[in-house]
């Protein structure tokens, strides 16, 4: 689009129209005025693809824009941007593709396709000169990929601290504050319509780990497949884990963590005790926080809603103005360029080096701590803390034995968790969760 096109108005295609892209048209047209100030053109939509055309939408949705055609959409020259709202990874892989071989800017929100493509699709965008935003992927309605890719280009990232499933974060908040367990937690979760629809994709960490992927693009210019990170859920944390976090003086957050180490970068997804007076251990229920440490910064932390109609449209409309905006200047895929991303090695979980909570439900007899202690001991391992709760009042009753270690290398931990496993006096399998300082 040229500059002689001023004031021509920006004509968009939403690809679905669900809890998102309800919010995206209902954003347009609230703040249309102001957007039309902001973009130099009105914005106009020209098109809504759906599944079900006889579905109801929000009244912000006229019944003439709706189509189950892709043809319709993606075959009209005459629109500017696609903003892909529908999720998966096909066909909305075919048709932002298609979007961009034919020259238009393209939104999406959607995670799995930008962590499993986004590399190739940024390429095709750069090579066809047009953009590629992606802000609503991670993090809903707050600014991270804006704030890394623009705010921090001028330093170096050297780590990423984040709760990125409010899902997850919602769940251990109300485990630990009113006693729930799990599965009444998660239910909860799901009423509210924080989970996705397979809720296992929030609670066995794999949406957390699809955000940290996009988060690494832009935090450490990175290429990484998200099967190369170590990913663990929160369905094993259960109340005896919150009293001794507790007890030490951690509250349990479920993390994406990276940090820059050089040659390698070390990514991971999982549980973790955090300090209390930690500026993660604050952000509760459904909210997600991302804690950026730049190197000449020094700390950022970035909090909100990661989910939800309204918040995630906030960043998809954002994303809208500046494509339409770098038409109208007829500079297409300027902030898109600016993404240069590499293949990137990872630190072997083995290599790793962490403090950590250490969990044995064992039988109450003489010598069983001592024998623990030796193990550990025989690794290299040192405890900085160690208790047992209660008394078993039977012989086949477990008690649990909590400790916390010193800096340690997570190789010599699992050789540990390994040989204390054979034990008979071991009730159910050890387990670990990882401190992290931050
Ligand atoms: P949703 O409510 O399930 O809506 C999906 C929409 O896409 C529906 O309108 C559906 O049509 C349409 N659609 C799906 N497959 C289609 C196909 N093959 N052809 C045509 N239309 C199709 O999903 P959502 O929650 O809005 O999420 C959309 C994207 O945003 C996802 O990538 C998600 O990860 C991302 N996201 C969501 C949130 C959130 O809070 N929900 C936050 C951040 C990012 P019908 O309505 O006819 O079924
Ligand atoms: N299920 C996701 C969450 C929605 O709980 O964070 C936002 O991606």
């Amino acid at each position: 689009m040229s500059k002689e096109r001023d004031r021509q108005p920006v004509r968009i295609a939403l690809l679905g129209c669900g809890t998102v892209g309800g919010g995206v048209l209902r954003l347009l047209n609230e703040n249309r005025s102001y957007l039309e100030l902001r973009v130099g053109a009105p914005l106009e939509v020209a098109h809504v693809l759906v599944r079900d055309a006889s579905k109801e939408r929000v009244r912000e949705c006229r019944a003439e824009w709706v189509t189950t055609d892709p043809e319709v959409v993606l075959g009209d020259d005459r629109v500017d941007v696609v903003v892909e709202v529908m999720g998966g990874e096909q066909p909305a892989r075919r048709y932002v593709e298609r979007a961009i071989r034919a020259g238009k800017g393209v939104v999406s929100a959607n995670k799995l396709l930008i962590a499993r493509h986004g590399a190739e699709l940024i390429e095709q965008a750069i090579e066809h000169r047009v953009d590629l935003a992606f802000e609503a992927s991670v993090g809903g309605g707050i600014p991270v990929i804006r704030t890394l890719r623009e705010s921090l280009a001028s330093d170096s990232v050297s780590s990423v601290h984040a709760i990125l499933n409010g899902t997850c974060n919602y769940i251990l908040t109300r485990m630990r504050d009113t006693g729930l367990a799990f599965d009444a937690a998660l239910a909860e979760a799901q009423r509210l319509g924080y989970a996705e629809a397979d809720p296992s994709l929030d609670v066995d960490g794999h949406d957390a780990a699809q955000k940290l992927v996009v988060v690494s693009m832009l935090a450490f210019d990175a290429h990484i497949d998200q099967e190369a990170l170590l990913v663990e859920g929160i369905r094993a944390i259960d109340q005896t884990d919150f009293r001794f976090a507790d007890r030490f003086g951690f509250t349990v957050k479920h993390l994406g963590i990276g940090h820059d180490r050089g040659d390698r970068l070390e990514l991971r997804v999982h549980p973790a005790l955090v300090r209390k007076a930690s500026v993660l251990a604050h952000v509760d229920d459904v909210l997600n926080g991302v804690f950026v440490q730049g190197r000449a910064l020094g700390p950022c932390l970035l909090v909100g809603r990661g989910a939800g109609d309204m918040p995630t449209a906030v960043s998809v409309v954002a994303d809208i103005v500046d494509v339409a905006r770098s038409r109208l200047e007829g500079e297409p895929g300027l902030s898109t360029r600016s993404i240069q991303l590499s293949r990137r090695e990872l630190l072997p979980i083995e290599d790793i080096e962490t403090r950590y909570y250490l969990r044995f439900d064992v039988a109450d007899h003489p010598g069983v701590i001592g024998t623990i202690a030796s193990v550990l001991g025989n690794e290299g391992i040192s405890i900085e803390q160690m208790v047992q709760e209660g008394r078993a009042v039977d012989a086949d009753e477990g008690v649990p034995v909590c400790l916390i270690t010193h800096h340690t290398r997570e190789g010599a931990v699992r050789r540990a968790l390994q040989a204390v496993s054979t034990q008979r006096f071991l009730k159910a399998p050890p387990r670990l969760i990882r401190i992290e300082d931050v």
